[in-house]
């Protein structure tokens, strides 16, 4: 542990995503967009009694990032744990992999999770928390985050668990502004978010509905958090980061026709790069297809005829023809 920031201040995170940022999507990204400031492996589940050993974290995690400094750099492994867990286990051997960064998930709202006192749950057991936090933080020596919701059922020790986070020797929290309850519901509440940057002296990592440019503005302004990450808005655009970086370097000025000029542009990089990726472990084109599918889903918003568009897209009976309509997308 040293005195500097987890991460450069307004960081842009690439959040954790479960099916998703797998090494492939991870490795696509960090080739076409690498504006994005850190990526997250999705949860490795801690198992209770099953086997874990160093070839299945290092599966987790990509071999191939893991052989790339530089990548590795950019790549912070998550894990999902509960008390009765293999905790101590899994943390040694990411200390003797020298992971550089640990981040524990405190937000997974999955009754599954959450039945056997793992996720979000542990937001409202603070005996169960603060054993977890104390195996990590006593027996790894590199970066340790957590990433929490606002609470389980409700708010009521939110001061109180960003405390003992704190006093247990996490280096910054990414706060996702919603209870476990609301799930996905409404709009995440950014109050939070002040409130807990007014409360903690560790870096606190804003997450939750921040969709577009103006959004990551707006978030810094009015909360004063140190960084950002974005998950589903990063699904809907790949090259968010990139937008943001560029409006920063124009001093504040966003060109919306250039940017649907462009978005078609990041559209075939996005793609490509992952093709090339899913191509290189192997993957087969109907395993392709179905990731482009899901992807689909989260894409072509902004197009005025989205629904149709995406319609299609999610139609497509081959790779081929998934990609020839890509290529006549306007
Ligand atoms: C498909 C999907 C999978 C997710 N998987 C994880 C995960 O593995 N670990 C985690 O901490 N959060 C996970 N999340 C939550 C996101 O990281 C993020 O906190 C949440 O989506 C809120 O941010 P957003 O409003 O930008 O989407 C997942 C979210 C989605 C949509």
């Amino acid at each position: 542990m040293n005195n500097f920031d987890v991460f450069p201040k307004k960081s842009l995170l690439f959040a954790p995503m479960e099916g998703i940022t797998d090494e492939p999507y991870r490795i696509a990204m960090l080739k076409t967009f690498p504006e994005w400031d850190q990526f997250f492996t999705d949860f490795l589940r801690v198992p209770t009694v099953g086997k874990i050993n160093e070839k299945m974290i290092m599966e987790h995690y990509g071999p191939r990032i893991y052989a790339n400094e530089s990548w590795r750099k950019k790549n912070s492994f998550q894990i999902l744990t509960t008390p009765r867990a293999q905790t101590l286990l899994v943390t040694e051997i990411l200390e003797s992999m020298k992971m550089h960064h640990l981040d524990l998930n405190l937000g997974c709202p999955s009754k599954k999770v959450n039945s056997h006192l793992g996720g979000a749950y542990l937001l409202s057991d603070h005996k169960a928390l603060r054993t977890v936090l104390q195996t990590i933080r006593n027996n790894f020596t590199g970066r340790f985050t957590v990433k929490m919701r606002i609470g389980y059922r409700d708010d009521i020790n939110f001061s109180d668990t960003l405390k003992l986070i704190q006093d247990e020797g996490v280096e910054a929290i990414t706060l996702h502004a919603r209870t476990r309850d609301q799930l996905y519901k409404g709009v995440a509440d950014w109050n939070y978010i002040a409130k807990a940057v007014s409360e903690v002296k560790i870096p606190l990592i804003g997450n939750g509905d921040i969709w577009i440019v103006e959004d990551i503005e707006k978030i810094f302004q009015e909360t004063k958090c140190h960084s950002v990450m974005f998950g589903r808005s990063a699904l809907k655009t790949p090259w968010l980061a990139k937008l943001y970086k560029e409006y920063i370097d124009e001093g504040g000025h966003i060109d919306e026709t250039f940017l649907l000029f462009e978005r078609k542009k990041y559209l075939d990089q996005y793609f490509d790069a992952l093709l090339v990726e899913y191509r290189e472990i192997g993957w087969a084109d109907n395993l392709i297809l179905k990731r482009f599918k899901s992807f689909s889903r989260n894409l072509f918003d902004d197009y005025e005829n989205f629904e149709t568009i995406r319609g299609n897209f999610l139609r497509s009976e081959s790779l081929a023809e998934f990609q020839n309509r890509l290529a006549v997308l306007k």
